[in-house]
């Protein structure tokens, strides 16, 4: 697993909020308070990199410099289902950027990713897209909706889940090392079934309560 690209959130309000998450008896509301608080909380790393231009602006007092977002702007784009958790938690944040959807889910019996919906911003290849998803597991469906994205146009593509494992991790570098991925925790391992080892279980049923 090579460092360059990969960053794992270690901020104590993250880490404790990603414990609670785990806990089987947190509620579906609470769950899904959790994945929109942790989300924005990431939002600040995930965005640190976002150039800025200078521009005027007037208070009260005096006129003065200051900054907005340059060039591009972005999309959030999460996989379906779990990934919508993640979106209202970082649209709050960056408002001007644009929602597009991709429906994938894993089948049960081979892991691989199965696309059932696509629907993504027009402009995509003039925004920075983040592609959000709460769980990095096998990383099939990681590398699925970044190849969907760039066969659409997408030139900037940046990974943000809450839980991810070393097996997700290298898959996505492997085939994708210019995708930056930003992590809440970084896991253990994979088990027999594909779940992530400590992990939270299955995201999309603890979000919609479908256990
Ligand atoms: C979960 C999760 C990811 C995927 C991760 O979705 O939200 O999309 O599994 O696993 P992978 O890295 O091995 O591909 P799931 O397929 O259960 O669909 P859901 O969100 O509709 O529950
Ligand atoms: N998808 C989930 O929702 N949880 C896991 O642990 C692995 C894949």
């Amino acid at each position: 697993m090579k460092q360059d690209n990969l960053t794992v959130i270690t901020h104590p309000l993250v880490k404790a909020k990603i414990t609670q998450m785990r806990d089987k008896n947190t509620t579906t509301k609470e769950f899904g308070e959790l994945v929109d608080e942790i989300s924005g909380l990431m939002c600040y790393e995930i965005t640190r990199n976002i150039e800025l231009e200078e521009v005027e602006v007037e208070t009260p007092i005096t006129k003065t410099i200051g900054y907005k977002m340059k060039g591009n702007d972005m999309a959030i784009v999460p996989i379906l289902r779990a990934g919508l958790g993640m979106v209202k938690g970082i649209h709050q944040l960056i408002p001007t950027a644009k929602v597009g959807h991709i429906g994938l889910y894993r089948d049960h019996d081979t892991l691989q990713p199965v696309e059932y919906l696509c629907k993504l911003p027009s402009d995509l290849s003039s925004r920075d897209v983040i592609l959000v998803d709460p769980m990095l597991a096998t990383g099939g469906s990681a590398i699925k909706a970044i190849e969907i994205l760039k066969d659409k146009g997408a030139k900037s593509v940046r990974l943000a889940c809450l839980v991810g494992c070393p097996e997700g991790v290298e898959a996505v570098q492997n085939i994708y090392p210019e995708v930056p991925i930003f992590l809440a925790a970084l896991d253990e391992r994979l088990n027999e079934n594909g779940y992530i080892v400590p992990g939270l279980g299955d995201a999309g049923d603890r979000l919609y309560g479908t256990m």
